[in-house]
C-alpha cells in the first residue's frame, strides 16, 4: 500500500507548508480583498468559512492533488456503493443508506438494503407514535412518561447528543434519560424519582454483548420487578435496538420489540439508525425524518461536489495539513450553543475511535501522525476555562467554531452577546494583537509581552441559520465524512476499533479475580497485582 508520504503530491504540499510557515494570516488577508468570500462555501444550510486557515491557493491545490493521488473519489464511490471497505471486518459501510429516500437503491451482497431501512424506520415511527400518544402504556395501564436509553459508546453518545441538541423539538411530556456508565451511580441518579410503571427502557446495543449495557439492563429489569411488577411486565417496559436477535431474546425481550440494525452500520455512525429510537421518541417521526433528510443533503453534497467545493473534503484536508505538516496534535470543536453541549463528546468517539490507528489497511505501520486528539466545550463557557491556552499557549490548536444566526430561546440580548463572542474569538485567534499595538495602547513596558497576542492561530467557522433537525443532520454528517476522508488519505481503516479489545479482555479476567472467594493467583505485572490485592482487601 502506498503511504501518504510516498504520494506524488506530498512533497509539493510539504514545500508549500515550508513557504507558508512564517506567513501570518494578517498578510494573507491583507493581500487578498476577497479571501473570505473565496474561501467560504455553502453546503446545505451550513456556511463553512475556512479563510482563517494558514493556506493559500497553491497550498490548497497541493492538498486537493494529494486527495486525488490517494484515490479519494474511488473510495467515496466504493463506500456509497456498499463495497466491503471495512476490510478488517469484511463489511460494507453504509450509514449513508440509513437516511436514503425510499426510492433509492443500495445493494449489499446483492440485496437492496433501502427497503429494510425503511421497514425499521416505519416500525420505529409506529412504536414512537403509540408511546407518545399513550396508546402504548405501562403494565398497569398508566401512560409512559419516562424513556431511559441504556447503551454506551455509539449506542449512547450520538442519540444523547441529538436529544440534547433538539430539545426545543421534544415532547415535554416525555422525559428521555440516558444511562451508559457501569458505575452504579449512573443508573441510580438517572432513575431517581422515576416511577417504574411509567418508565420504558430502550436497551441499545448493536452486539448485545457489551458488559456495561447488559449489566445496566439487568439492573433495570430488577428495578422494575422490585417495584411489584411481574415478569409479564417486562414486555411493556423493555424494547431493544440491536443486530443480535439471539442475545436480545436470551435477555428476555420479545423479538417483536426489537428494532434492527445491521453489521454495515458502525456504532459511532449509528445515530441515524434504530439506535436513534430514544431520539425519535423524544422528537417524533417528522422531526426525526427531517434530521435524516439533512444528513442526506450532506451525503449528496459529499458524494457529488468537486473537492474544491466539498465541505467535508476541505475540512479533512485542512486537519491533515496541520497534523502532517505543522506537527500539531489536537483539534478543538467549540459550539456556541448550549444545546450542542454533547457534540464534542460524540465527535470524540467518531473521530478518535475511527482515526486512532497506527497501521494501514494492509497492516503496515504508518510513518506519519494519524487522528488528532479531539476535544471541545461550548462557548462562552470554554472562554472562561481553556481559551488562555488557545490564545497564548505554546500549543497550536486548530478550532472549529459552530454558531447560529437565530436562537430558539429569544430572551433579551443573550444571543447577540453569545454571537459577538463567537466572532470575536475567531478574529482574536487569527489576527491577535501585536506588541506594537499593545504598547501604543499605553500598556506599561513590563506588561507588553504578557498582553501580546501573536495570532496566526487557525480556525474554521461553521454558521447556520438555526439549529433545526435538518441542520443537526447536516452537521453530524459533515463530520462523519470528514473523518472518512482523512482515513482514506492515511490509508487506515476508519471503521474498526480493535484498540478497545485488550482492555475489555483484561477486565473480564480481573473481575473474576476480584470476585473470587478463594485467594486468586494473580499473574499480572507487579503494579497491577498489588493494586488488585489492595482493592480486594478494602472493597
Ligand atoms: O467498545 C467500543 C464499542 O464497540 C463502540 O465502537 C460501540 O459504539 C460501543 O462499544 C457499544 O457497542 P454496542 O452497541 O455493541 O453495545
Amino acid at each position: 500500500m502506498v503511504g501518504l508520504r510516498s504520494l506524488p503530491a506530498w512533497r509539493a504540499a510539504r514545500d508549500h507548508q515550508q513557504r507558508l510557515a512564517n506567513v501570518h494570516l494578517r498578510e494573507l488577508f491583507a493581500g487578498d480583498a476577497v479571501r473570505a468570500e473565496r474561501l467560504s462555501l455553502e453546503a446545505g444550510g451550513l456556511l463553512l468559512d475556512y479563510s482563517k486557515n494558514r493556506v493559500d491557493d497553491d497550498a490548497l491545490a497541493s492538498l486537493f492533488a494529494l486527495a486525488r493521488d490517494a484515490g479519494l473519489q474511488g473510495r467515496i464511490d466504493a463506500m456509497f456503493a456498499g463495497d466491503p471497505i471495512n476490510e478488517t471486518e469484511g463489511r460494507a459501510v453504509l450509514h449513508t443508506a440509513l437516511r436514503a429516500p425510499r426510492d433509492a437503491r443500495t445493494l449489499v451482497r446483492g440485496e437492496d438494503v433501502v427497503p429494510m431501512v425503511h421497514g425499521v424506520l416505519d416500525r420505529m415511527a409506529d412504536f414512537a407514535e403509540r408511546v407518545r400518544s399513550g396508546a402504548w402504556s405501562g403494565h398497569d395501564g398508566r401512560r409512559i412518561r419516562n424513556v431511559v436509553n441504556i447503551g454506551i459508546g455509539g449506542s449512547d453518545l450520538g442519540p444523547l447528543m441529538a436529544v440534547e441538541a433538539l430539545r426545543p423539538y421534544a415532547n415535554p411530556r416525555l422525559r428521555v434519560a440516558f444511562v451508559s456508565n457501569v458505575d452504579a451511580s449512573d443508573f441510580v441518579s438517572r432513575t431517581a424519582g422515576l416511577d417504574p410503571a411509567e418508565t420504558l427502557f430502550v436497551i441499545c446495543s448493536k452486539t448485545f454483548t457489551t458488559e456495561e449495557t447488559l449489566t445496566n439492563a439487568r439492573t433495570a429489569r430488577r428495578w422494575l420487578l422490585d417495584s411489584g411488577a411481574d415478569e409479564a411486565a417486562v414486555a411493556k417496559h423493555f424494547v431493544a435496538v440491536s443486530a443480535n436477535r439471539e442475545e436480545v431474546e436470551r435477555f428476555g425481550i420479545d423479538r417483536i420489540n426489537m428494532f434492527e440494525l445491521w453489521d454495515w452500520v458502525g456504532g459511532r455512525y449509528s445515530y441515524s439508525s434504530a439506535a436513534g429510537l430514544s431520539l425519535m421518541l423524544a422528537i417524533g417521526r417528522d422531526n426525526h425524518r427531517e434530521m435524516l433528510d439533512g444528513s442526506c443533503v450532506m451525503d449528496e453534497h459529499f458524494r457529488t461536489a468537486p473537492f474544491e467545493r466539498n465541505a467535508p473534503v476541505i475540512a479533512a484536508l485542512l486537519g491533515l495539513w496541520y497534523s502532517e505538516f505543522f506537527g500539531w496534535e489536537s483539534q478543538c470543536v467549540l459550539p456556541y450553543s448550549r444545546d450542542l453541549h454533547r457534540l464534542p463528546a460524540h465527535l470524540q468517539q467518531l473521530d478518535m475511535e475511527s482515526s486512532g490507528k497506527q497501521v494501514r489497511m494492509d497492516g503496515s505501520r504508518v510513518d506519519h501522525p494519524t487522528g488528532a486528539i479531539l476535544w471541545g466545550e461550548t462557548g462562552t463557557n470554554a472562554q472562561h476555562a481553556f481559551y488562555q491556552l488557545l490564545h497564548q499557549g505554546t500549543h497550536f490548536v486548530p478550532c472549529d467554531f459552530i454558531g447560529f444566526a437565530q436562537s430558539h430561546d429569544d430572551i433579551g440580548s443573550h444571543h447577540d452577546l453569545l454571537m459577538a463572542n463567537f466572532f470575536a474569538q475567531t478574529e482574536a485567534l487569527a489576527f491577535g494583537r501585536s506588541a506594537k499595538q499593545v504598547a501604543a495602547e499605553g500598556v506599561p513596558d513590563d506588561l507588553v509581552a504578557h498582553r501580546t497576542f501573536d495570532g496566526n492561530r487557525p480556525s474554521n467557522t461553521i454558521l447556520a441559520d438555526r439549529l433545526t433537525p435538518s441542520v443537526l443532520g447536516q452537521l453530524v454528517t459533515f463530520y462523519e465524512h470528514k473523518v472518512f476522508v482523512q482515513g482514506c488519505l492515511w490509508g487506515i481503516n476508519s471503521f474498526d476499533q480493535w484498540g478497545v479489545e485488550l482492555g475489555k479482555a483484561l477486565a473480564s479476567t480481573i473481575l473474576a479475580e476480584i470476585e473470587s472467594e478463594d485467594e486468586p493467583k494473580l499473574c499480572h505485572d507487579a503494579s497491577t497485582n498489588a493494586l488488585i490485592q489492595r482493592y480486594r482487601e478494602r472493597r
